[in-house]
C-alpha cells in the first residue's frame, strides 16, 4: 500500500466545507456514560485546528461504540462535541440526525472557522456497508473528505472509504503521523528490530506474526497466546488458554523463525494461578505448570529476558500485555515490558489497544516515541495489509 498520501497541506482549504472523519470511539464509564479516555479527541485536534484556523468550515463525524443502526442514545456523540467544545474553547454544533435535515441545515448554515458534530454515523447500519448512496449523503455536505480517523482506517465503511468516491481526499495529521512512524519502522528500522507480542488469542495475530517474523531481529511471545507455542513445542500448560486448532500454525512459525534467522522468544516461566481472579494466590512455574494451574502472567525468568532484549534494541514495536495485567498480582511482565520500552533509548512505538491502555495505567506514555489511536488499525498497518481508509486518499504527486 502506498502510504505517500496528500494531505491537508497539500490543498487549499480556505472558504471549504470539509467533511472531517475522526475516531471519537472513546471509552465510557458504564453506569455514568462519562467519557474516561479523551486520548482520541485530543488526538484529532492538530487538523481540527489546522483546517479551522486556515478558514474551512469543519463537519465533523465518527462512530461510537457498535449501535449496528439502532438509535441507541446511550451512544450519542453529544458528550465528545461537548468534550470538543471544551477542548477548542468555542461552539462545537451538534446535528440531531447523521445525513437528515438537522445534519444539512446545520452544515449549509456553516461559516469558515466553524464546527459541527454530525450524531453517531453507525446509528445507520449503511454506515458499515459502506453503502453508496448513504457515502453520497455524507459527502454532498462537503467539498472535500480529510480522513483523520486512523483508529478506523482499517474498516471499509461509507465515512471512512466510500466518500472518496464522491470528494477530493486527503489525510489529517493524525494519519499522517502514524502512518510515518509505524509504516517508517516497519521499511527501515532501526537495528535490532525488536517485536512484543501478547495478549489473548494466536488467531487474532496469525497474519502479524508472520508478517513480523520477515522484518523483525528478535520476536518475543508472552501473555496468552504464548501458551499455544509452549504446547505447541511440547509444554504442559495446565488450564492455560490455548487454541488447539493452531498448534500446528504456532509449529509453523517456530520453523519460519530458524529458516530467517529470527530469535523468537516465548515464555520459559510464569506466574501461575489455580483460578482467574485478582486475589488468586500466585506461584512462579518454570516449565510444566500443573494440570489443575494457568499461567496469568510471564515469570521472572522470561521477564528479564524480555527485558534485556528491549534494552539492546534500536526499535521496539509492542502489541498485546504479557498477563491480565488488569489483575495487579498478574501487571509485573506487562509493566517490565513497558518500563524496559520507556528506559529504553530505541524507537518505541505501542500499538494501540490493551497496550497502550497499559502503558497509560502505568503512567508511561509520555516517555514512548508513538503510542498508536488504533488497535486493530495499528495491527493491520504491521501486518502490511491494505487499510482502506488510507488506500482510498489521493497519492502524493512526486
Ligand atoms: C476501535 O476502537 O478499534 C475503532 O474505533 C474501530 O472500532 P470497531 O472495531 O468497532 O470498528
Amino acid at each position: 500500500m502506498n502510504c505517500n498520501k496528500m494531505t491537508v497541506r497539500d490543498i487549499d482549504v480556505r472558504g471549504k466545507r470539509v467533511l472531517l472523519r475522526c475516531d471519537f470511539n472513546v471509552p465510557r464509564d458504564k453506569t455514568t456514560n462519562e467519557i474516561t479516555d479523551d486520548k482520541r479527541i485530543r488526538a484529532a485536534m492538530p487538523t481540527i485546528e489546522y483546517l479551522l484556523d486556515n478558514g474551512a468550515a469543519v463537519v465533523a463525524c465518527s462512530h461510537l461504540g457498535r449501535p449496528k443502526g439502532e438509535w441507541v442514545p446511550e451512544l450519542s456523540l453529544a458528550p465528545v462535541a461537548e468534550r470538543l467544545s471544551e477542548l477548542l474553547g468555542k461552539e462545537v454544533k451538534m446535528s440531531k440526525d447523521v445525513v437528515g435535515p438537522d445534519a444539512h441545515a446545520l452544515a449549509a448554515a456553516l461559516k469558515p472557522g466553524e464546527i459541527m458534530l454530525l450524531e453517531n454515523l453507525r446509528y445507520h447500519k449503511e454506515e458499515t456497508k459502506n453503502d453508496p448512496g448513504f457515502a453520497r449523503e455524507l459527502a454532498s455536505m462537503a467539498d472535500v473528505f480529510v480522513s483523520d480517523a486512523f483508529g478506523t482506517v482499517h474498516r471499509a465503511h461509507a465515512s471512512t472509504a466510500g466518500v472518496a468516491a464522491y470528494l477530493p481526499a486527503v489525510a489529517g495529521f493524525l494519519v499522517e503521523k502514524e502512518l510515518r512512524i509505524i509504516g517508517g519502522a516497519l521499511e527501515d528500522p532501526k537495528r535490532p528490530f525488536v517485536a512484543v507480542l501478547g495478549g489473548s488469542k494466536v488467531s487474532d495475530k496469525l497474519g502479524v506474526i508472520s508478517s513480523l517474523l520477515e522484518k523483525a531481529d528478535t520476536l518475543m511471545i508472552g501473555g496468552g497466546m504464548a501458551y499455544t507455542f509452549v504446547k505447541a513445542m511440547g509444554g504442559s500448560i495446565g488450564t492455560s488458554l490455548c487454541e488447539d486448532d493452531r498448534l500446528d500454525y504456532a509449529r509453523e512459525m517456530v520453523q519460519k523463525a530458524r529458516d530467517r534467522g529470527v530469535k523468537l522468544m516465548y515464555s520459559q516461566d510464569f506466574l501461575a494461578a489455580r483460578e482467574f481472579a485478582p486475589d488468586a494466590e500466585a506461584s512462579v512455574v518454570k516449565g510444566s505448570i500443573p494440570d489443575d494451574m494457568m499461567g496469568l502472567d510471564i515469570g521472572p525468568e522470561t521477564r528479564e529476558a524480555f527485558c534485556n532484549e528491549i534494552r539492546s534494541a534500536g526499535t521496539v514495536i509492542w502489541n498485546g500485555p504479557m498477563g491480565v495485567f488488569e489483575f495487579d498480582k498478574f501487571a509485573g511482565g506487562t509493566r517490565a515490558v513497558a518500563e524496559a520500552m520507556a528506559e529504553s533509548d530505541a524507537v518505541t512505538i505501542i500499538g494501540g489497544g490493551d497496550s497502550a491502555a497499559a502503558v497509560e495505567k502505568f503512567g508511561l506514555a509520555g516517555k514512548m516515541t508513538h503510542v498508536s489511536t488504533g488497535g486493530g488499525a495499528s495491527l493491520e498497518l504491521i501486518e502490511g495489509l491494505e487499510l482502506p481508509g488510507v488506500a482510498c486518499l489521493m497519492d502524493k504527486k512526486v
